[in-house]
């Protein structure tokens, strides 16, 4: 760590900030002359910049951060087309910066921007690798939070975050915090960059433990503007304590692939059964009925949920679907044709089904995800 040593020649000759003040926004627009103003106060006689990250906001926000960085040389915009996410925005805004330490800020007020000296002051120490503004340590507050709801959310998700967590943070959910540039781009590498909370990303991908200072801080009510935070947010939190805790020893998107084939085959078998109990259908077209149904059923969820990022719509959801019957079609016969196999040649019939079942899987997945929801 460069802490407690001297300045670099680009540090002492000002040529790099000490600070960037990385702020992610979306349709903040009537938040940012305010939020600069506020900065130059409470940063009097620290060199700093700030860096938006506009995820090319409708409100036009990134116009409003380009007026002011025509004043002002310390602002500056980084505006992204085509894409969304709070954590791959400060990440991108972050990895921007050459300044000795990055802080990451809300674009939209409710931070106390007065806490960041503060913590410059912890870092500078040298004793400490993060600083995190909590609103959970004698001195900070939550009243900003909208409403009860909000409030268990948060608790719940401190809770969930706990335990996992390689350090103590009262305010695991915090958006505020700082720490050395070189440090961030250390961990980079490892970040997911998935959904809402980089801070825990940070911590979880460190290597070692990281030594946290914790600022008491008070969070704010929004005064212009809409949270972003919605339910696709919270299944993204979710998975990225899912896919931490499991060492990426299975991809998440794996995992998820997995789980909803498991509701699949309840799907057919219910069907089957219907069909069974109330048809007098041969089996071979109850079986082949509930396989189509099953298979329809799997790809609309996947579609939802596995694939929630790059979810298909219109005609490629069409495209789509018949590609993933497909797919799935030569997975079921691929099983099949290897369960027989294994069990023709002494394998208990358990195994032969299990391995068969897992080869299927692993197909479906492999070849989907390249075929049916393919990057654009
Ligand atoms: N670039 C970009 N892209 N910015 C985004 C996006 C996005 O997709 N989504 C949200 N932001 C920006 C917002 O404009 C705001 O500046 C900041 O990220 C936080 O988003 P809010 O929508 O205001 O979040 P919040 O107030 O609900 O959540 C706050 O509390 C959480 C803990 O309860 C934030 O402080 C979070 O950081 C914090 O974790
Ligand atoms: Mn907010």
């Amino acid at each position: 760590m460069k802490e407690g040593q001297p300045l670099s020649f680009a540090e002492q000759t000002g040529a790099t900030p000490m600070l960037s003040v990385i702020v992610p926004c979306y349709n903040e627009r009537p938040n940012v002359a305010p939020m600069i103003a506020k900065l130059d106060a409470a940063l009097r006689g620290i060199d700093w910049e700030a860096i938006y990250v506009d995820d090319n906001s409708p409100d036009g926000t990134a116009a409003e951060v380009r007026r002011i960085a025509a004043l002002d040389p310390r602002v500056r915009c980084l505006r992204r087309v085509g894409r969304r996410g709070l954590a791959s925005a400060v990440i991108e805004g972050a990895l921007s910066s050459s300044a000795r330490y990055v802080a990451v800020i809300d674009g939209d007020l409710q931070h106390d921007e007065t806490r960041l000296p503060v913590m410059l002051n912890e870092l500078a120490s040298g004793q400490y690798d993060l600083a995190v503004a909590s609103r959970h340590v004698d001195g900070g507050n939550n009243d900003g939070l909208a409403n009860r709801w909000r409030h268990m959310l948060s608790d719940g998700g401190i809770w969930l975050a706990q335990r996992v967590l390689p350090v103590k943070l009262t305010d695991p959910m915090s958006g505020f915090f700082m720490l050395p540039r070189t440090l961030f781009d250390d961990l980079a590498g490892h970040l997911t960059g998935q959904g809402f909370k980089i801070l825990l990303d940070l911590v979880l991908s460190s290597p070692a433990p990281l030594r946290v200072k914790e600022v008491p801080a008070a969070f704010h009510e929004r005064q212009a503007g809409e949270s972003k935070l919605n339910a696709q947010v919270m299944i993204q939190f979710g998975g990225l304590l899912l896919d931490k805790t499991f060492g990426g020893y299975l991809p998440l998107r794996f995992l998820s692939f997995a789980i909803v084939g498991a509701f699949g085959v309840m799907v057919h078998l219910t069907v089957l059964g219907l069909l069974w109990k109330f048809t007098r259908l041969n089996f071979g077209v109850e079986q082949t009925i509930a396989t189509v149904v099953a298979m329809i059923f799997n790809f609309q969820l996947n579609n939802a949920v596995t694939y929630a990022d790059q979810r298909l719509k219109g005609p490629r959801l069409w495209r789509g679907l018949v590609l993933f019957l497909a797919v799935c079609g030569v997975g079921a016969i691929a099983n099949i044709g290897i369960a027989k196999t294994l069990y023709e040649t002494n394998t208990a019939w358990t195994v032969a089904g299990a391995i068969g079942a897992i080869i299927g899987v692993v197909w479906n997945y492999a070849v989907s995800s390249t075929l049916v929801w393919r990057a654009r």
